[in-house]
């Protein structure tokens, strides 16, 4: 599939969970002040990527409709509110998202955090609602599968990791090995990314054992791929262009890939994980896997 199709394609989904996520926030009597700051998060121009790992992967299976809709857009409820919350000047104190005020600068701080935590919250109350149309047995994996991903064995340790590897609670921070970066990488990133394709199998009763392996592995090299070029974007990218702050992560000391091996080094790694996350599709999808295989070279040269 072609990068134009491609983009279609995402705007499509994107459109959908939009709207889904602009009900759910008009729903009840809510504080204004939060609610814009919400509005503010969630409808800024993110990439929805998460989201159309979901619904893509679900599509392999014939799978469509509300299930993987109300999956996609928990999925992109947590990832807004990490967002949010990396930004928080304790974290790594960013001005700009998306091209616009991160949220505690276009409000507050604690309006931020509450937006974060209703965010968190919210992808919860999203997969417990009765018109998701998932059954009961189904909807308990995925419940479970979201909070692992999003907390202490997911994004949340590995927020943790990044934030020590900087050296913020050590006078002397150890030197990072690339296994370490591997690690905290696969869980900061990686593991959002993972669910997105992990939910899909959950959807899917008759997925295959190669099948899940097939997604699981496609999950891992993807998150990888995707957190090195948000890397290289930081390295070498334009702020106009990537909607953020650049050239934050070496003044911050990150451990990042980048860090560890050189441009070269990571744009080699970058390669490598492309190319292992496209066999793994390739071999248990066939020429089922455009979709999902496009996404995956978008993203090595992806400029945003
Ligand atoms: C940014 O994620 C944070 C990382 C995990 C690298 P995205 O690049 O998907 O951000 P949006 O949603 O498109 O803004
Ligand atoms: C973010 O990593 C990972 C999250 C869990 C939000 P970064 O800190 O590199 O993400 P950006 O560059 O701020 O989007
Ligand atoms: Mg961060
Ligand atoms: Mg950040
Ligand atoms: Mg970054």
């Amino acid at each position: 599939m072609a990068e134009p199709e491609l983009m279609t394609t995402v705007e499509a989904t994107a459109r959908a969970v939009d709207a889904f996520l602009d009900a759910r926030l008009a729903e009840g009597r809510r504080p204004p002040r939060l609610v814009a700051a919400l509005r503010h998060a969630l409808f800024a121009g993110g990439k929805r990527m998460r989201p159309f790992l979901v619904i893509e992967a679900a599509r392999l299976f014939g799978i469509e409709g509300a299930a993987p809709l109300h999956v996609a857009a928990a999925l992109e409820a947590v990832h807004c509110y990490s967002l949010i919350h990396d930004d928080l000047p304790a974290m790594d104190n960013d001005d700009m998202r998306r091209g616009k005020p991160t949220v505690h600068r276009a409000f507050d701080e604690a309006t931020a955090i509450l937006a974060g935590d209703s965010l968190l919250t919210l992808a919860f109350a999203i997969l417990a609602r009765k018109d998701a149309g998932i059954p009961a047995g189904r909807r308990m994996r995925i419940v479970g599968a979201l909070a692992e991903a999003a907390g202490i064995d997911g994004m949340i340790g590995g927020q943790m990791l990044d934030l020590a590897a900087e050296g913020r609670f050590d006078a002397r921070p150890p030197r990072q090995s690339i296994a370490t970066i591997r690690r905290l990488q696969s869980l900061k990133t990686g593991a959002l990314i993972v669910f997105a394709l992990k939910s899909a199998v959950h959807l899917a009763p008759r997925a295959t054992a190669a099948e899940k392996k097939a997604l699981a592995t496609y999950g891992r090299e993807l998150g990888l791929a995707f957190q090195i070029r948000d890397d290289l974007l930081d390295a070498e990218g334009h702020s106009a262009t990537v909607g953020k702050a650049v050239g934050k992560d070496a003044a911050a000391g990150k451990a990042t890939f980048l860090a560890h091996l050189g441009i070269d080094g990571a744009r080699r790694e970058l390669d490598r994980a492309t190319a292992a996350g496209e066999a793994a599709l390739r071999s248990a999808f066939g020429a089922r896997a455009n979709v999902l295989s496009a996404l995956l070279h978008y993203n090595r040269t992806r400029d945003r």
